[in-house]
């Protein structure tokens, strides 16, 4: 385990869901598989930051590896990151059973891993910064900057809020409501211990950070007030 100052946000004590326990780890996977399409996902990043078959890539909070799974063939190197090892296990044993072998594991997060390699290509990052308080969130940015190329790009993708904070309880209502379909408890539950007790940060908060960590935001897009997405690149 590595050594952190005292000082330091402990990235690796889960706030809100907790990823380190395996039984949770199984139901974010079995639901994420219902309700996204991780090989289109993927796809769509890999055009996004216009990913080479040369190219190193860091997958930071890789969890159970939607992303690093599905990119592995279209690039020449991940580095899968998570603070989680039930997250790191399920997504080794699902690369060791699609044969990949360019993946490297770091069980690590945003304020702790250190890059030993060459500056990579590209960064992303999805569902995943939302852990850390804004602060610390900066901090990370920061470091993630540092371990890219000058012009590598970085993808973000994460729960934001851009919606009217005037009605932000009717929105937050709305949001739980339409995202957790109709008796699905368990996944309605995972959202409101989201908004409770998760970093989720506001756009111009979350803008601001990544131009003071050194990116051009190239592209973004807001999403019914709460998901973002934004492709970076580093100056
Ligand atoms: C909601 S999951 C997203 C996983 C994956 N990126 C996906 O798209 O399905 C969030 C992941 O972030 C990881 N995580 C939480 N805090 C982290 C940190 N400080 N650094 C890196 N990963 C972190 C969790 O362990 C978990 O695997």
């Amino acid at each position: 385990m590595i050594k952190i100052p005292k000082w330091q946000y402990d990235e690796f004590k889960h706030c809100g869901v907790d990823f380190s326990d395996s039984a949770e780890v199984e139901r974010y996977e079995n639901k994420h598989r219902q309700i996204r399409d991780f090989k289109k996902e993927a796809s769509a990043i890999i055009d996004s930051i216009g990913l080479g078959l040369e190219d190193k890539v860091i997958d930071m909070g890789c969890g159970t590896g939607a992303f690093t799974l599905n990119a592995a063939d279209k690039c020449g190197k991940i580095f899968a990151v998570d603070v989680s090892k039930a997250m790191l296990d399920l997504c080794r044993k699902k690369c060791r059973g699609a044969k990949i072998a360019n993946v490297e594991f770091f069980r690590a997060g945003f304020l702790s891993y250190e890059h030993k390699a060459k500056p990579v290509d590209a960064i992303v990052s999805k569902l995943a910064m939302h852990h850390l308080p804004d602060f610390w969130k900066q901090i990370a940015l920061r470091r993630l900057a540092q371990m890219l190329r000058k012009n590598g790009k970085f993808y973000l993708w994460d729960i934001v809020y851009s919606f009217d904070i005037k009605d932000y309880e009717k929105n937050t209502q709305r949001w739980i409501s339409k995202t957790a379909p109709q008796g699905d408890r368990d996944f309605k539950r995972r959202f409101e211990v989201h908004i409770s007790q998760e970093f989720s940060t506001m756009d111009w908060v979350m803008e601001k950070m990544l131009e003071i960590a050194g990116f051009k935001i190239l592209k973004k897009n807001y999403n019914e007030g709460f998901f973002a997405e934004y492709v970076c690149i580093k100056l």
